[in-house]
């Protein structure tokens, strides 16, 4: 696969997954950075025997205690190769028991959420970090070191516990037990970066311009004549990864667009104007709304819409495919967290990419290749991949839309009439926040439609109308996410917006949940 090669080519940061919810974070952080890192679960690094260009390791966060008998390991020889080294939490704790510290179990000591720092002794780690020798950081641990490992001093300390950050004294090596890639911790990207520049030193030589060259590069030698398909959704890593293949290998790639009647409005009709007028991409489309509404007649379970609509949408899509002649590759737009996500850090294989990237099991039925060229990269790159492709905002700034599209925003059942209520009120909701200038600091906002309705009174009249939620968060990566704080102003302006031009509706409520406790979807 062309998006490979960098396995072997670059320096780069290893980070080693022992499980943390957020080792993606960290790479994000390195990437931010211009450096290329990549994340490796223990089996991946076991496997690893030229240690050459790795100029860094950072063993992250996890669930495991080294207090229990089988706890994942390390492979010592590490530390003997000069290569910088920096644990994480439970990454800290390993290294303290590697090197003879102690570590207890303690539901006294735990530290959940923000701690505060206090310098016990200067090192470069924590160069420009300290404010008066104190900085917030963000703490998730039951397990604490107790005794300090050998040949290691404490760099600092929280009232609860001793030994938050270590550094031994003549190799660099280095644990803390706070997290610094989350932005809890309030200068946590000052310490990735004091590691990976002052103290791995590694050059920067991570640049999208750079590896758009070699991604067009690298498909060329891969495709060379050969025929590719793609599903377009109109979301930006569809879109990306289809513009990219286009410059590669032009009239070879074929796209095919499915009109579900479950997008936002206009929303299938301006996606398809920008494909084929600007991109210049050979689109065929399927209009497939009739079919989409029956199947989901009558349907009101969240997971059996998902999985109709799924199935659906592979059958039409195979169906027009196998028109296209001598197709060996099927593209699709997955992207780096969807490759972490699939890989448990345990090593075993647990599929979880995403719906919406996986068009079933196609590859497999029509015994095509999968081509995914966007695979090393996090979604803010490919964003800006797609800037340096020429490509504009309408596609690039679009927020997330997932797969099942409206069908999971209509809590349950759907209907022509319920679609069309809904794709008015989330039009006036999103070109409001396009109006205020908001959309663009959300990461993802949506109306839906409650099965419920309630009474109110318009003029002088009586009305009985369904409720609209509308929803709208802040988040790097979907995993976790907070509200919007909109003002009262805009609420209001919201409210009435929908209430006085959505027959149908008569009102509006703003989900202020975070994820988790719920999710960004409501189905
Ligand atoms: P949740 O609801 O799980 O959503 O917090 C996290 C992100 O994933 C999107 N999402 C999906 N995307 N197919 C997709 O393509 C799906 O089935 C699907 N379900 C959720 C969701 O919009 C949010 O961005």
């Amino acid at each position: 696969m062309p998006t490979n090669s960098n396995f072997t080519r670059k320096n780069k940061i290893i980070i080693i997954d022992f499980g943390s919810q957020v080792t993606k974070l960290i790479a994000r952080r390195i990437r931010e950075l211009k450096v290329y890192c990549e994340i490796l679960n223990l089996q991946e690094f076991k496997k690893i025997r030229n240690f050459d260009k790795i100029k860094g390791i950072i063993l992250s966060g996890g669930p495991s205690t080294v207090t229990s008998k089988n706890y994942p390991k390390i492979q010592k020889e590490i530390f003997l190769k000069n290569i910088p080294v920096l644990g994480i939490c439970y990454g800290l704790q390993l290294i303290s028991k590697i090197f003879g510290g102690k570590i207890k179990k303690s539901s006294k000591k735990r530290e959940f959420g923000q701690a505060i720092l206090i310098e016990k002794e200067r090192s470069k780690l924590f160069k420009n970090f300290y404010k008066n020798k104190r900085s917030n950081v963000w703490m998730s641990h039951q397990d604490a070191v107790i005794k300090l490992p050998k040949n290691f001093i404490n760099l600092a300390s929280t009232s609860n516990s001793k030994f938050t950050a270590i550094q031994h004294i003549k190799k660099k090596i280095f644990g803390i037990q706070f997290h610094p890639e989350v932005t809890h911790t309030e200068k946590g990207y000052q310490i990735i970066k004091n590691f990976v520049l002052d103290i791995c030193r590694i050059k920067k030589n991570w640049f999208i311009n750079t590896e758009k060259n070699r991604i067009i590069k690298d498909l060329k030698n891969l495709l060379k004549k050969d025929k590719v398909i793609c599903a377009l959704s109109g979301g930006v890593d569809s879109s990306v990864a289809a513009v990219l293949i286009n410059k590669a290998i032009k009239k070879n790639l074929k796209c095919i667009m499915v009109d579900t009647g479950l997008l936002r409005k206009n929303e299938f009709k301006s996606s398809l104007k920008i494909f084929k007028n600007r991109y210049k991409l050979n689109v065929k489309i399927i209009n497939a709304k009739n079919v989409f509404l029956k199947k989901l007649k009558n349907i009101k379970d969240p997971e059996r819409k998902r999985k109709i609509i799924g199935n659906q949408f592979i059958r039409l899509f195979e169906k027009e495919a196998r028109k296209f002649k001598n197709v060996k590759y099927l593209a699709q737009g997955t992207l780096y967290p969807d490759i972490i996500e699939s890989k448990s850090f345990s090593g075993s294989k647990t599929s979880k990419i995403k719906s919406h990237h996986n068009v079933g099991g196609l590859p497999k039925r029509m015994k095509l290749k999968l081509v995914e060229p966007l695979k090393e990269l996090f979604k803010d790159e490919v964003r800006n991949l797609g800037r340096s492709l020429g490509m504009g905002n309408p596609i690039l700034q679009k927020h997330p839309f997932p797969g099942p599209g409206l069908a999971i925003r209509i809590l349950g059942k759907i209907t022509k009439n319920r679609i069309k209520i809904l794709q008015e009120a989330d039009d006036i909701y999103i070109n409001t926040l396009k109006e205020k200038k908001l959309y663009n600091n959300i990461w993802q906002a949506y109306a839906a439609l409650l099965p419920l309705k309630t009474v109110g009174v318009m003029g002088d009249s009586r009305t009985f109308e369904y409720i609209c939620l509308l929803r709208a968060v802040v988040s790097e990566d979907g995993m976790t996410a907070a509200k919007y704080d909109f003002s009262n102003d805009f609420l209001s302006l919201i409210s009435n917006r929908i209430i006085n031009s959505v027959s149908g509706i008569n009102r509006v409520v703003y989900d202020i949940t975070s994820k988790p406790p719920s999710t960004i979807e409501l189905e």
